[in-house]
């Protein structure tokens, strides 16, 4: 199966990789030099392109922009300690995507397109994967509805887009949450599970009022009863209660996390107990208080395993010992090793591109 049969490649005359500073990459700004683009109309995807990265014109009807049938991904490709580029996971990334598609009444992207578009792009732009520790080249795949119609309906055109650039940590220190019983993110039924842009672009106004309060983030709680956790837009939560670890159940209302799912593998197998179930934050609350709280991190492609070093709710502050944390530490040491491949990739998670 030859990349050319579903792909045409376009390379750029002249590399931008010069101006970018490796020491010093804010996460999704700086993107590669090139980019892959397919379109879908005539109830079929098009011969997908690889073509120098730039701006794509658009019509101000452009369906996407007013009734948001928009999804993405964020995947990650980087070096491994034996000198090699792998991606962690990708098949689960592009299935959550087909899964969000579904969801959005978006067609699906074939598999192939979608993981050889990754593979040959990779392999363009290898250079633009960073060497230094905590970094890697994230990609972001995008579709959107770009049929120039304002009728509220399915549109009969799309554009998928991958898009690749280097990255430092999201989050480059413990993050602090606030429990908002005042808004919601997601409700049953809803599309809470998709990874659709409007799931992101309604928290952004709770979030501006939880920082103003002093808080990075905000916690979920469900949307009916304001009173189970869900998750923290940017990542799956976790908590640490007498030596067993938590998470909320799948429901639908949350994202299935690749990052969680491979924490709650990770954790069994270093023989930790773990718990999926509803999680009323009144028990939260009550286990920091009796002392049995001894942990809460957020897990994502982009966050990987990230520290909560407090929370808000109702007015009070909760704050967790980030020396306590050694669950969570020993498991984002054994997923770390698992992706440079210094320890064994035992459920074979690794992609190498070669
Ligand atoms: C990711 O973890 O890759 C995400 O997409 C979350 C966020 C950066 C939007």
């Amino acid at each position: 199966m030859l990349a050319t049969q579903l792909l045409e490649i376009e390379k750029c005359t002249q590399s931008k990789i010069d101006a970018v500073d490796f020491n010093n990459i804010p996460f999704g700004r700086t993107f590669s030099d090139h980019m892959l683009v397919a379109e879908y109309f005539d109830g079929q995807w098009q011969t997908a392109k690889i073509m120098p990265y730039g701006p794509i014109p658009l019509s101000p009807a452009t369906s996407a922009l007013h009734y948001g049938q928009a999804i993405f991904e964020g995947m990650k490709a980087h070096r491994t300690t034996d000198g090699r580029i792998a991606m962690f996971r990708p098949d689960k990334n592009i299935a959550r995507f087909n899964k969000s598609a579904v969801r959005m009444s978006m067609p699906e992207v074939p598999e192939d397109i979608f993981m050889e578009g990754l593979l040959e792009l990779i392999k363009l732009d290898i250079a633009w994967i960073p060497n230094k520790e905590g970094c890697s080249l994230y990609m972001r795949p995008l579709m959107f509805a770009n049929e120039p119609c304002i009728g509220v309906k399915t549109s009969d055109r799309y554009m998928f887009i991958i898009m690749v650039g280097p990255v430092g940590p999201y989050y480059s220190e413990p993050v602090s949450v606030l429990v908002s019983e005042e808004y919601a993110r997601a409700v049953k039924g809803g599309v809470g599970y998709a990874k659709t842009a409007g799931n992101y672009g309604r928290t952004l106004y709770p979030v501006e009022l939880a920082r103003k309060q002093g808080y990075k983030d905000i916690l979920w709680l469900d949307g009916r009863e304001q009173k189970y956790v869900e998750e923290i837009g940017t990542m799956n939560v976790f908590f640490v209660l007498d030596g067993k670890l938590i998470t909320p159940s799948i429901d639908g209302t949350f994202l299935e996390g690749v990052t969680r799912e491979s924490v709650i593998r990770i954790a069994q197998d270093l023989g930790y107990e773990v718990e999926q179930r509803k999680i009323d934050i009144a028990e939260i609350v009550a286990a920091h208080n009796n002392g049995l709280l001894e942990e809460m991190f957020g897990t994502g492609t982009a966050a990987t395993v990230t520290h909560i070093n407090r929370f808000g709710f109702r007015g009070e502050d909760y704050h967790l010992d980030l020396d306590k944390a050694v669950i969570s530490k020993r498991i984002k040491e054994e997923l770390e090793g698992i992706k440079s491949n210094a320890v064994p990739d035992r459920h074979g998670w690794l992609k190498f591109v070669e």
